[in-house]
């Protein structure tokens, strides 16, 4: 166990540790030496301003933005240099920010494209989505492209919950939805965590991500700017200034 030696006693412990990340895009660096780590169990919120680096870093831990420096470490294994398939194969499901669902295809098929992987009980992790999201059972065989914003969004969780994943990556999950709608999805979002699935979030609505969250990191201009737990950020003045509007 080479590698649970050089981590540090908080980070030891967790579920997936960001370590020092530094990537960004072409020759520009967007992240410059980024740190959070994730517990079994646990909802953890990245909150910060548009363009601070959020969507790279959560793209950088499913594989999707070349690292420079720095590790990713999932489950006690270095996932660095591994392509998305093979982070899925581990346990780590991605709902990206947009364009997370495939519109021509009914909600049934977007399930079963989400189950690419799982070579049973794809009936079974169906009907408990079903189960989860009733809105989608009704829907079934409706185009997911013809949904309201929030049921989509639903859709794409299903999707990825579809593959039983330890953690759920989620990138701003109530974007574009009205404030009803937002709540409906944060809703599931506990109602997933309760079942055993740990969860890191963008929430652009800094006070509604924070509390259903355990702990928040701010992130601005690719660098930790703080991190608490959720109470405490919404309790902080600097956050409660540029994030919570008072
Ligand atoms: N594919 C890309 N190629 C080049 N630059 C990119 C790419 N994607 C993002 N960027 C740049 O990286 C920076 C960080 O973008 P990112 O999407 O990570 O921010 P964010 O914190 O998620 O913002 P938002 O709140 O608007 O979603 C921005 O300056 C953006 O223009
Ligand atoms: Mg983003």
């Amino acid at each position: 166990m080479e590698q649970a030696v050089q981590l540090k006693p908080e980070a030891a412990s967790a579920l997936l540790s960001v370590e020092n990340v530094r990537a960004g895009y072409g020759e520009m660096d967007i992240l410059h030496g980024v740190h959070l780590h994730v517990r079994e169990n646990e909802i953890v919120c990245v909150i910060g301003p548009n363009g601070a680096g959020k969507s790279t870093l959560m793209k950088s831990i499913f594989g999707l933005v070349n690292i420079r420096e720095g590790r990713i470490v999932f489950r006690g294994e270095d996932i660095t240099a591994l392509p998305p398939v093979q982070i899925v194969r581990r346990g780590m499901c991605y709902v990206p920010q947009t364009a997370n669902v495939f519109p021509s295809l009914t909600v049934e098929e977007n399930l079963e494209m989400g189950a690419f992987i799982r070579d049973r009980g794809v009936r079974e992790k169906m009907e408990e989505m079903f189960e989860l999201f009733p809105i989608l059972k009704e829907r079934r065989r409706q185009k997911a492209g013809t949904m309201s914003g929030g049921q989509q969004q639903m859709v794409a969780m299903a999707r990825a919950l579809m593959l039983d994943p330890a953690l759920l990556l989620l990138d701003e999950p109530t974007a574009g939805l009205s404030p009803k709608f937002a709540e409906m999805v944060l809703e599931k979002v506990t109602e997933i965590n309760r079942r055993g699935v740990s969860i890191l979030m963008i929430e652009q609505n800094a006070r509604a991500g924070l509390e259903i969250s355990h702990r928040g990191y701010v992130l601005t201009t690719g660098r930790n700017r703080l991190d608490d737990t959720g109470r405490a950020l919404l309790e902080n003045e600097e956050v409660g200034r540029l994030f919570l509007g008072g």
